[in-house]
């Protein structure tokens, strides 16, 4: 369990100096009544652009918009009290120019109220990550697998398996880290290189698929709970979540169609003591059309 000490919300600078203190946690996020139970155990909460696939049952993260980074954002700023909040920039809103991305890191800023955004890209991202540092707006950097970039991979593919890939990714690691990142998300690689990158950079390395060499660790919410139908080789199930949800509904289903429900503990009563005509269709008003 992570213990917050501070009394206020922790902001990047405290997950920088968490590195070679103690592992940092967190989790994705999207909703606030989810938010505010992980609130009590992460250190920061990812509000990824990975909802598009999650909620919104999108099959990659390119069709997420900045608006709806904004509204899920701020539901889990409303949720969370404790832990940094920082929301993923979606594809399309940062790479055209460090101006565009200011301009729009700065209206995730100012209408969820989160402390930080996360741009995916090593070296090619350096420049509007040290000109988004400069203007006030940390930057978590994300490297590795990048999933809004599946259509030049080809697909969710893991990264640095094979040596000559490893100059790359660890320059991309290093180059954000001097661009003034706070951390950086380093997402399916061989663990050799997490090892390595973790060694070399003086930020924290978040890993989701980079092995517990990382400094810290971050999982899709919805996939350790065991509600996401598909998930990665990297993803422990924590939780059973999609049964429990069904077998609900399966209870609620059968409780409705054999009238148990809503039994006399649900429902409203006269305040006058009146009673009211039977509702249409209820067993008592059937028994007096009978008789
Ligand atoms: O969008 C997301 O959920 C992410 C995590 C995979 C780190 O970027």
């Amino acid at each position: 369990m992570s213990l917050h000490p501070l009394s206020r919300r922790l902001m990047a600078p405290d997950i920088t100096a968490m590195k070679r203190v103690k592992p940092i946690i967190s989790l994705t996020s999207y909703h606030a009544h989810t938010a505010a139970i992980a609130d009590k155990y992460c250190d920061f909460l990812l509000v990824g652009d990975s909802l598009g696939m999650v909620m919104h049952g999108y099959e990659t993260t390119v069709p997420v918009t900045l608006d709806m980074m904004i509204v899920h954002g701020r539901a889990v700023v409303r949720g969370a009290k404790k832990a940094l909040i920082v929301v993923d920039m979606p594809f399309g809103s940062y790479e055209e120019s460090p101006s565009v991305a200011f301009r729009n890191a700065a209206r995730v800023m100012k209408e969820t109220d989160c402390g930080a955004v996360k741009l995916e890209g090593g070296q090619r991202m350096a420049e509007t990550t040290r000109y988004l540092v400069d203007r006030g707006i940390p930057v978590m950097a994300h490297v590795g697998l990048t999933p809004q970039s599946i259509n030049v991979f080809g697909g969710f593919k893991t990264q640095g398996r094979t040596r000559d890939q490893w100059a790359a990714i660890e320059n991309d690691a290093r180059a954000v880290a001097e661009a003034g990142a706070f951390a950086v998300v380093l997402e399916a690689m061989a663990e050799p290189l997490a090892v390595r990158i973790t060694d070399a950079i003086p930020i924290p390395t978040i890993g989701i698929g980079a092995s517990s060499a990382c400094d810290g660790q971050i999982l899709v919410m919805e996939d350790m709970l065991g509600l996401s139908p598909r998930v990665p080789k990297f993803v422990k199930k924590f939780g059973a979540v999609a049964i429990a949800i069904e077998e609900a509904i399966q209870a609620y289903a059968e409780d409705v169609r054999g009238r148990r429900f809503p039994g006399e503990e649900h429902v409203y009563t006269m305040k006058d003591g009146a009673e009211a005509d039977p509702p249409q269709g209820s067993a008592q008003s059937r028994k007096s059309r009978k008789s």
